[in-house]
């Protein structure tokens, strides 16, 4: 008898589908299985300033939304529909700025899978595509290797250091900030080896 797959959760409002994961926005039910992703993932997401408690995270996640200025997407095994992690648009600006700044995080269980580098991808696709966006920014602490790669990856350029721009742990941090423009992604262009950061081992 052929087996039957059944899915957790029916991909109704899924925004984007890739090989292996989809985007879609949270429900005030994901509640549990999303705070619970990041509590186990705690110790994984705080080096990157990721510190919110995970029902406080959920609750703002929830809230954002289309209208806010923001979108927010949960990122989703095709597979089984389980939570993955999450993707992010913050300060989404019309005229005269299109522009949006990009956040995300994986559960650290599935960290290093390339689902992140996918889902990256669908939403930038979407951010240019769908919301008209011009310029895509990415603010990052110097030591985020993972973060850096999936940026260069993705067609991201380094273009210097925003001094002392967000506080973590109380003290203010210095963030490089990378940034993709639509007309660069819509000719699929690639930073060189040379823009690319290096691999920790
Ligand atoms: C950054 C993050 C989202 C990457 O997610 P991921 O699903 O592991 O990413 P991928 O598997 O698609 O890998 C992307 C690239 O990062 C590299 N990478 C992943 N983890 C790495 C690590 N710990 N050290 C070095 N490189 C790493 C991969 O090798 C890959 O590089 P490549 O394409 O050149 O081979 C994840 O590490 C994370 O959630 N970190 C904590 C939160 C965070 O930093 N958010 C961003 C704040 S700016």
């Amino acid at each position: 008898m052929a087996a039957r797959i059944v899915l957790k959760k029916q991909p109704a409002r899924v925004v984007a589908r890739g090989l292996r994961v989809w985007l879609r926005p949270p429900e005030p039910e994901d509640e549990a299985e999303f705070t619970a992703l990041r509590r186990a993932s705690r110790a994984f997401l705080a080096p990157s300033g990721i510190a919110a408690s995970p029902s406080r995270a959920f609750r703002l996640f929830l809230q954002q939304g289309p209208g806010t200025g923001r979108e927010r997407w949960l990122v989703c095994s095709k597979a089984d529909g389980e939570i993955l992690g999450a993707v992010s648009l913050q300060a989404i600006r019309g005229e005269p700025f299109h522009s949006a700044v990009i956040g995300y995080w994986i559960g650290a269980v599935h960290a290093r899978q390339g689902y992140m580098g996918e889902a990256l991808s669908l939403a930038v696709r979407r951010a240019f595509r769908g919301l008209g966006v011009n310029r895509l920014e990415a603010d990052v602490l110097p030591e985020n290797t993972a973060s850096k790669r999936l940026l260069a990856r993705a067609g991201f350029v380094r273009e210097g250091t925003a001094r002392e721009f967000v506080r973590i742990d109380g003290g203010f941090r210095d963030h490089e900030r990378w940034a993709l423009l639509a007309r660069d992604f819509a000719r699929g262009v690639r930073p060189t080896r040379a823009q690319r950061p290096q691999s920790r081992k």
